[in-house]
């Protein structure tokens, strides 16, 4: 299993949306961690032509992440769960959003998307192409996939594994059959990858959670959130982990394709912190506190991926003009910790070696 095998304990997480490159990718894996590209948004030709990149880049093994729709998604949610938005209630409320960003759009000469509902990120052809590829590695966010999918993976001898954040969705994946887990804690930075689309984020600590888990499982366990520091690393590590996956360390690294305003954000003094919001996405996720976050926070239905649809071109715009203001700058507690260093300073400081 790669995943017990690494000497340092480091995964570079995948981070879709730019971050992650095959050059980062690469780097991590060199410098003895395991690296992820990040599948999520991509179009199967895109993710294709990425890990064509990382085969040449290196010989050393790598992991692809993708973004299980809902769909496609196998988990049942406990009974008592919150119910999801459907229908037409869940299209007002979309369409009540859109309306809310159109000013802030303006603010950049741009307009809100359209919703895409139902929009399943390609999800069988980026199946079909990992494994194709062999990837050594693919993990999965957002739900758990069906047991076809993973016996697929399985018999191609793939590795699977499955982000979780909480006893029960470990309790659920690894029923599913999934060959290990990912713990991903509540001071991540990014999207949480709760199973179930609307359930509110636990503010459980990652230590509790990598405690909790190993107590009832031997499956290899990489554990996410708010890892910046040797010392967070080898605790997270001690309390049963077998590697620690860090997303935020990386963003600054030069082989990250983090953008300029979204690099200049994660120095500037002005942020006081991260929140979690699902102001752009329609799902949980931990970023700087901006304006907009705050403006926003409390409006946004629990309607993924529309609301993420939504506010692309806001952000896109954003980037174009360098202004931070209508990205979403995704950042883990630790985001002050996080240096314009080589990826494999931070694989080399966070290492257990
Ligand atoms: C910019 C960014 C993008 C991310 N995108 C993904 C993704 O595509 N898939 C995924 O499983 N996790 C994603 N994550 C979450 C990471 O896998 C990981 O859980 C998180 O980065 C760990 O917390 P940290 O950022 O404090 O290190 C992302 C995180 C960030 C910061």
């Amino acid at each position: 299993m790669l995943l017990r095998e690494l000497d340092t304990g480091v995964v570079g997480a995948p981070m879709a949306g730019g971050p992650t490159t095959p050059e980062l990718v690469a780097a991590v894996g060199d410098a003895g961690g395991l690296g992820f590209l990040a599948g999520g948004y991509l179009t199967a030709p895109a993710l294709a032509a990425a890990i064509a990149e990382v085969w040449d880049a290196t010989s050393r093994p790598f992991g692809v992440n993708l973004f299980v729709p809902e769909q496609a998604n196998a988990y049942a949610a406990p009974p008592g769960a919150p119910a999801p938005l459907t229908g037409a209630h869940r299209a007002a409320a979309v369409a009540a959003y859109r309306e809310r960003l159109v000013a802030d759009a303006e603010t950049v000469g741009a307009q809100p998307g359209e919703a895409r509902p139902g929009d399943d990120d390609d999800w069988e052809r980026k199946v079909d192409l990992v494994v194709r590829e062999k990837v050594p590695v693919v993990s999965f966010t957002f739900g758990l996939p069906s047991s076809a999918v993973l016996g697929e993976l399985r018999r191609s001898g793939i590795e699977t594994v499955a982000t979780v954040t909480d006893l029960d969705e470990a309790r659920a994946a690894l029923e599913a059959g999934v060959d290990a887990l990912c713990l991903q804690g509540h001071d991540g930075g990014g999207h949480r990858g709760t199973l179930d689309p609307v359930k509110e984020p636990t503010n459980l600590d990652l230590v509790e959670l990598v405690v909790s888990v190993r107590a009832e499982t031997d499956v290899p366990l990489v554990a996410a959130g708010g890892i910046g520091t040797r010392e967070r690393a080898d605790q997270v590590r001690a309390a049963g982990a077998d590697a620690v996956q860090v997303g935020t360390a990386l963003l600054l690294t030069p082989e990250a394709g983090t953008g300029l305003a979204y690099r200049r954000a994660l120095g500037d003094a002005a942020y006081a912190g991260t929140a979690v919001t699902r102001a752009y996405s329609g799902r949980w996720a931990r970023g700087l506190e901006t304006d907009f976050l705050r403006r926003h926070d409390g409006e946004a239905p629990a309607a993924y991926p529309e609301v993420h649809h939504l506010t692309v071109p806001l952000r896109r715009a954003s980037a174009k003009a360098e202004r931070p203001d209508l990205l979403a700058l995704w950042a883990g507690t630790a985001w002050r910790s996080a240096r314009a260093v080589p990826a494999a300073t931070v694989v080399g400081e966070l290492s257990r070696r």
